[in-house]
């Protein structure tokens, strides 16, 4: 058995769920979906069957289809527990087994759910509706065991008079209502709904990617050249893709996310639609989730790491073989050498991330930068969100690999993933699973810090000896502007960059805004240097998102005149929080003001997860 999972308010380890059968019905004028939830359980005799809910009204309850009472908790942090009595006469004919349904509705205070007018989808055409339950907002959406440690294969069905998508494969639509399958079974946390005007196009022979029409064909040239090699190089990795489709939607604006795993329904922020194939590897991550995360998941959001780790580190897999590919086929010398370099590069920018990442939170890293977390006094995992699983978690990974071998490690992924899958396990499991696997290896395993990895706040307790080969020219480039700035001398043309990739190009940037930490440089010191960089490189361009996100960042903090506002003007196009809350936190460290008013005139077109996060990081209501 695994930890149990402190950010429940239900009682799931007292059953068993056999399957759920979830409907909605999206009301659009009234901003609201209400809808059933029935549960085949198999209990332990218990007296109450306790769920989460967040914000939710409860009208009915049945158990084994009599009307069953039911209550509702004082609402705390993680919510108000739904607690369903269990009549003791189960008439079922056999005592354990129970069927639950429950109806419900959704209220205006839902964190799950965004709703769009027409006017703010690119189309104008028609309403939209989408969902982020990921990581405790499944219960704003219907009673659930909101954890990753339950699993379950679902039924879902909705009633849109627009077109629907689920996290299942589509079986058929009728009258408006529209029939999904997950016969894979999954956590809370990965339910969806998107409906609106949206069509499809193939990227692949088992992908179709979705997304309002205006910016469909964009969206089918980002991907098709990729997603179909990405899907065959992480099955050589790990093994054959179990989920039959992997189609994917590009979300209006408002998608706090980068990407997020649904099974059958990958969602994409549309800041990855920048007409140069270089954002798809967030595609390959969300791909990498199938595997981990959705057939091997976390048991609670205190070890999220083994989600994001190991999907990191299967990303750059992923990277490095279609990097390998494409070195074999222009003739490289050394095409394997070329995938690692291609590996290595995206890690350094991962470190580099990871470090500003852990600057930035102040006091709080003492608690949140630690591999695995503790959220035993109720915090709200998103609350402790950051890169750290991600680049901690890649890291330690990177670092046993290092340590077993390469090839070694290899035969290990299979044998992991096969072991947990359908299953939910912690940190210790894992661990556990290693040192049973290389059992003639212990000792090479027992050199490793596990207690430093685990919990010693702060950066990675190893610095790894990435290669560099790719990184040097960002960082010699660095270095001349910080020398150049020293004597205010600038010698600069476009031809510094114009072999740079975007990748390159963040890592530049970056490397830059890094200087600002340290001791004897500001960038505030020298706002001309970056007027300059602007005059030769150009990168105001706003089709790539990473790129110009770190642009305008690092004029903000040169005090460039103007700065503010462009920052300010881009956040209202973009609702991804990867750029929103650390956009605001720099306006408002060097504009309180500003970042106040920017954030007001903005706030309606971000998601309720986007919009909580930034109150928090502006301390406003
Ligand atoms: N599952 C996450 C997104 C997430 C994490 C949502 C925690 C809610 C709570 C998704 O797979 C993810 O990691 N997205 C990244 C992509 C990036 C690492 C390539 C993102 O959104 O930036
Ligand atoms: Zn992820």
């Amino acid at each position: 058995m695994p930890e149990l999972d402190p950010s429940t308010l239900s009682n799931y380890p007292q059953f068993k769920v056999n399957h759920t059968a979830l409907h909605l019905n999206v009301l659009f004028d009234e901003l609201r979906v209400h809808g059933t939830v029935t549960y085949d359980l198999v209990g332990t005799g218990s007296k109450s069957l306790d769920l989460d809910t967040s914000f939710l009204k409860i009208t009915a309850a049945k158990v084994n289809g009599s009307p069953a009472p039911f209550s509702l908790g004082t609402r705390e942090i993680l919510g108000s527990r739904l607690s369903i009595a269990i009549p003791s006469d189960n008439t079922n004919g056999d005592a354990s087994k129970l069927t639950v349904s429950i109806d419900f509705s959704t209220t205006d205070q839902c964190t799950a759910l965004q709703f769009l007018n027409k006017d703010a989808t690119s189309g104008k055409s028609a309403p939209f509706l989408f969902c982020q339950c990921q990581a405790i907002h499944a219960r704003s959406l219907f009673p659930c065991f909101d954890t990753p440690a339950v699993k379950s294969p679902y039924t879902f069905s909705a009633n849109s008079p627009h077109f629907t998508l689920m996290a299942g494969i589509h079986q058929r639509s009728s009258n408006n209502t529209h029939y999904f399958e997950q016969s894979v079974p999954i956590p809370s946390y990965l339910v969806s709904i998107a409906s609106g005007d949206i069509a499809g196009l193939p990227i692949g022979p088992r992908l179709t990617v979705y997304s309002e029409p205006v910016i469909l064909k964009d969206c089918q040239w980002e991907f098709e050249k990729d997603m179909e090699n990405f899907i065959e190089i992480a099955e050589k990795l790990v093994f054959p893709y179990e989920w039959k489709r992997f189609d994917s939607l590009v979300m209006p604006k408002g998608f706090p996310y980068g990407g997020m795993e649904i099974p059958n329904l990958c969602l994409l922020t549309p800041t990855l639609i920048c007409k140069d194939r270089l954002q798809v590897s967030v595609m390959a991550h969300e791909l990498a989730h199938s595997w981990l995360g959705n057939l091997v998941t976390n048991c609670s959001w205190e070890h999220f790491w083994l989600n994001e780790g190991w999907t990191v580190y299967i990303e750059r897999r992923i990277a490095a073989g279609i990097a390998y590919a494409e070195a074999k086929e222009s003739g490289h010398a050394d095409p394997a050498a070329y995938g690692e370099q291609v590996r290595h590069f995206d890690a350094i920018i991962g470190w580099n991330a990871l470090d500003l990442s852990i600057q930035s939170m102040g006091a709080s890293a003492s608690r949140f930068s630690t591999l695995v977390q503790d959220l035993k006094d109720g915090t709200d995992p998103d609350d402790s969100f950051s890169l750290v699983p991600y680049e901690k978690g890649f890291n330690l990974l990177f670092h046993i690999e290092q340590k077993v071998g390469l090839d070694h490690f290899d035969k290990f992924i299979p044998h992991y993933f096969k072991k947990f899958r359908y299953q939910s396990l912690d940190t210790y499991e894992f661990k556990d699973t290693l040192y049973e696997y290389f059992s003639e290896k212990r000792a090479v395993l027992d050199t490793i810090d596990w207690d430093a990895w685990f919990y010693q706040p702060g950066m990675p307790p190893v610095d790894p000896k990435f290669n560099t080969e790719l990184a040097d020219a960002c960082y010699v480039l660095t270095e001349s502007w910080r020398q150049a700035c020293l004597s205010r001398k600038y010698n600069f043309s476009p031809k510094d960059i114009s072999q740079f990739n975007a990748n390159q190009n963040v890592l530049f940037l970056e490397s830059l805004l890094t200087l600002d930490k340290r001791d004897d440089f500001e960038w505030s010191n020298h706002a001309d240097a970056l007027v300059e960089m602007d005059r030769v490189y150009a990168y105001n361009n706003p089709q790539n998102a990473e790129v110009v996100f770190r642009w305008y960042m690092l004029r903000v903090t040169g005090h460039v005149p103007g700065s503010i506002d462009t920052l300010g003007e881009w956040l209202g196009t973009v609702g991804r929080m990867k750029f929103v809350r650390p956009g605001y936190a720099l306006l408002n460290v060097v504009d309180r003001e500003r970042a106040l008013g920017y954030f007001a005139k903005f706030k309606q077109t971000y998601h309720p997860i986007c919009i909580a996060m930034v109150c928090k990081d502006l301390g406003i209501e």
